[in-house]
């Protein structure tokens, strides 16, 4: 090829390539959700799952009436997210123990970090999001923050996000009064398909955020005064943490400013590996950067994370070779610092993905795909959401 025609091809790829997120953009985000996604509906059987203390399709049948919910559509039974927990709601609110309703009134906030890339952070991300939101009986109120300029969780989060919607990064550079930074701050909250699960999404404008860490440092020195990037970020999270129960923050794959940041406002870290060798090195090259850089975020005002957890991901349960390698991860960092629960290699988990979807988006009853691997993804992913949540329970019995 000469210059001409490689210039071509070039144009060619960048244009094909987009037509594709555009189709997928149109197929997947048609649906009722703010974010362009369906409400997951449930037959009755799920809803009862969803709603244990509900116990009977009468009493399910009843609540519905007196709530003025509809289920009957000709001979099929059907209620949204939205009415799981309109339905859920009306039973915390009669619990008995109102200790049980009392909220605690900071976020604990989670960053799913570690630097290698393609490892599932972001599938852990927004299956733990996806997952805590819609955990039976209980209603967290779950953020996310895109710290990646990749959007991987943005677009899978939020699929009829546009391009000039106000980014993470956009916050991050926002040196406006607190009054503005609030009226800002309050329009890149994203809504989605599930009534207590919100997004702030990422840009490809935030790649632009270590430039813009480096001119405010040098337009601090000439000033005399100090800047530190640390601080963009918790002053987002600091503006959010009465609002959630739970923060959970994704991150690029390498070290940046801003994934830096991500560690100095967190509260928890959860660390994905997956079980192969070249995973394995990579673990052990941001153990040893965060034992360097901890000193630096310790000086600045972190409290100390209260947990950090590894997390083995995609692995194969059919791998003897994947299942020595987590053996050896387990043993390396100790099982106090490892989830018991690990996430599976799963065709649920990518056909989910190639909807724009998490396996809790949809249920079992309404998958197109094999209905037994979204079960079996669905057990997994449930084990580890419990495992998740009983780890934020524990933290908040610290405040
Ligand atoms: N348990 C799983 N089973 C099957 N596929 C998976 C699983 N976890 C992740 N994947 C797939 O692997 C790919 C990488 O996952 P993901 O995007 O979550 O990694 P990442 O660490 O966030 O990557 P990056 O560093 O680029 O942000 C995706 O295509 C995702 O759908
Ligand atoms: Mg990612």
């Amino acid at each position: 090829m000469n210059q001409t025609q490689t210039q071509e091809k070039f144009d060619y790829l960048a244009k094909s390539f987009a037509a594709i997120t555009v189709d997928d953009i149109e197929v997947y985000a048609n649906g009722d959700a703010p974010n362009g996604k369906y409400y997951r509906t449930y037959n009755q059987r799920e809803a009862l799952a969803a709603i244990p203390e509900a116990r009977t399709n009468r009493i399910i049948n009843k609540v519905c009436d007196d709530l003025g919910i509809q289920y009957k559509y000709g001979n099929t039974w059907r209620v949204n997210q939205l009415e799981i927990n309109q339905i859920k709601e009306f039973f915390n609110s009669k619990r008995k123990d109102a200790s049980q309703n009392k909220k605690p009134t900071q976020a604990q906030i989670v960053m799913i970090g570690i630097l290698k890339g393609g490892v599932g952070k972001t599938a852990t991300a927004t299956m733990l999001a996806t997952g805590i939101a819609s955990l039976p009986s209980k209603i967290y109120k779950v953020l996310v923050i895109d710290l990646d300029p990749q959007k991987t969780a943005s677009s899978q989060l939020v699929p009829n996000m546009k391009a000039n919607e106000i980014s993470i990064g956009d916050l991050m550079m926002d040196d406006s009064d607190d009054d503005t930074f609030k009226i800002k701050l309050d329009k890149s909250i994203k809504k989605t398909n599930f009534p207590n699960l919100d997004v702030i999404t990422s840009s490809d404008r935030d790649r632009q955020y270590d430039i813009y860490v480096r001119s405010m440092e040098q337009a601090a020195d000439k000033a005399g005064k100090e800047y530190n990037s640390y601080k963009d970020l918790k002053r987002v999270t600091d503006a959010l943490k009465s609002r959630y129960d739970i923060i959970i923050i994704d991150t690029p794959p390498h070290f940046t400013a801003s994934n830096t940041a991500a560690h100095y406002v967190s509260d928890h870290l959860i660390m994905p590996v997956k079980p192969s060798e070249y995973d394995w090195d990579s673990a052990g090259v941001y153990m040893s950067f965060l034992s360097r850089t901890y000193g630096v975020i310790k000086y600045l005002g972190h409290q100390g994370f209260k947990s950090t957890k590894l997390l083995i991901s995609s692995i194969s349960v059919n791998s003897n070779a994947e299942a020595r390698t987590a053996h050896k991860l387990r043993l390396a960092a100790g099982i106090e610092n490892c989830f018991t629960a690990s996430i599976p290699r799963s065709d649920a988990i990518i056909s989910c993905a190639e909807q724009r979807c998490t396996i809790f988006d949809i249920s079992v009853s309404e998958f197109d795909g094999t209905k037994k691997s979204l079960m079996k993804a669905q057990e997994a992913g449930a084990a580890l959401v419990n495992e998740f949540e009983f780890m934020i329970s524990d933290a908040n019995k610290e405040l």
